[in-house]
């Protein structure tokens, strides 16, 4: 069996491959089925300041190649999960647990964090700044300035161990935007992408879900070469102390090795995990270790980041 631990901050995991926020961790017991299967540690539901019921049905869709979702962040609400964290944290001292938390007005994220910090919780905790789906509200991080302010704030409050997660980007200038940003903190991981926003999925003439007119987050199969190309050009610029959870498009170990090959060191999987259950972590686990064998590599950092490109060759 090849090595798959690695490091984030000071946390140390002894798998590479965890759920994405949203997908079988809404309660105490879908946290319990990741917890107890091949996976490294679980993250929570983006767990508001208030419980949520979230968007009305239907809200999820998977198709062929992924799916669809415009959930609206049900969750039950930050109290709930800081208690169930206490709980699991408690049965596996040395464990390292995500908490998902964000706001929905200006004014929670102070509060959310003056909670957290208070608490007992001593994991991780991700920001999620890349919601979709929120009603009226925008995805924070496509907007720096608030990214910088709202991150004042947090560390302000909050000394322990955070990241934030990350819509997609898909300009260069915008890459590099965030990624200053992102430096002037003390982060230890990011984690990249959300679902692709607002894409429609149609099923004979109506759309498959009944939100914001049908749109709605896109995940799966669709958008893992958009999480291929976050990850690598955001472990390019951003601070090597930052790292980073690559997560998007995962179906098989190859897809797992493909995005730790472009810096990730971990890997979320979300609508797979949506499909499958997470029986799916020790098949993803099984099928990195197997080519991981084939091609000679013992440890992750045998091939982390080594992602080769083509010379370029004038065209005559
Ligand atoms: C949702 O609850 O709408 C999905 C979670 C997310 O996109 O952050």
């Amino acid at each position: 069996m090849a090595d798959l631990t690695t490091t984030i901050g000071d946390f140390h995991f002894d798998n590479t491959v965890m759920n994405g926020a949203g997908v079988w961790c809404f309660d105490r017991d879908e946290l319990s089925a990741v917890d107890s299967s091949a996976a490294a540690t679980f993250v929570t539901k983006t767990a508001t300041l208030q419980a949520r019921q979230g968007n009305p049905e239907p809200r999820m869709a998977a198709t062929s190649l992924g799916s669809i979702n415009s959930m609206g962040l049900p969750n039950k609400g930050l109290d709930y999960y800081l208690g169930v964290l206490a709980e699991f944290e408690n049965t596996h001292p040395d464990k390292p647990y995500f908490l998902s938390t964000t706001g929905t007005d200006p004014d929670d994220f102070g509060r959310l964090f003056t909670k957290i910090a208070q608490s007992n919780f001593h994991g991780l905790v991700e920001l999620n700044l890349s919601c979709p789906n929120v009603v009226g509200k925008p995805q924070i991080a496509y907007d720096f300035g608030a990214v910088e302010r709202i991150l004042t704030q947090v560390t302000g409050i909050y000394h322990g161990a955070l990241g934030v997660k990350l819509p997609p980007y898909f300009d260069l200038v915008h890459f590099q935007e965030i990624a200053a940003v992102l430096n002037k903190f003390p982060l230890v991981f990011v984690n990249t992408i959300n679902s692709v926003g607002n894409g429609l999925v149609i099923k004979d003439e109506t759309a498959a879900i009944a939100p914001k007119g049908g749109l709605g987050g896109i995940g799966g199969g669709y958008i893992k070469p958009m999480a291929l190309a976050n990850v690598r050009t955001l472990r390019q610029l951003l601070n090597p102390s930052i790292r980073i959870i690559g997560t998007g498009g995962v179906q098989n170990g190859r897809d797992v090795f493909e995005l730790i090959l472009c810096g990730a060191d971990m890997v979320g999987v979300a609508t797979q995990l949506g499909k499958e259950g997470p029986k799916v972590f020790a098949r993803l686990t099984q099928e990195l270790n197997d080519l991981m064998d084939e091609k000679g590599y013992r440890r992750l950092s045998d091939f982390r980041g080594n992602l080769q490109v083509p010379e370029a060759v004038a065209v005559r």
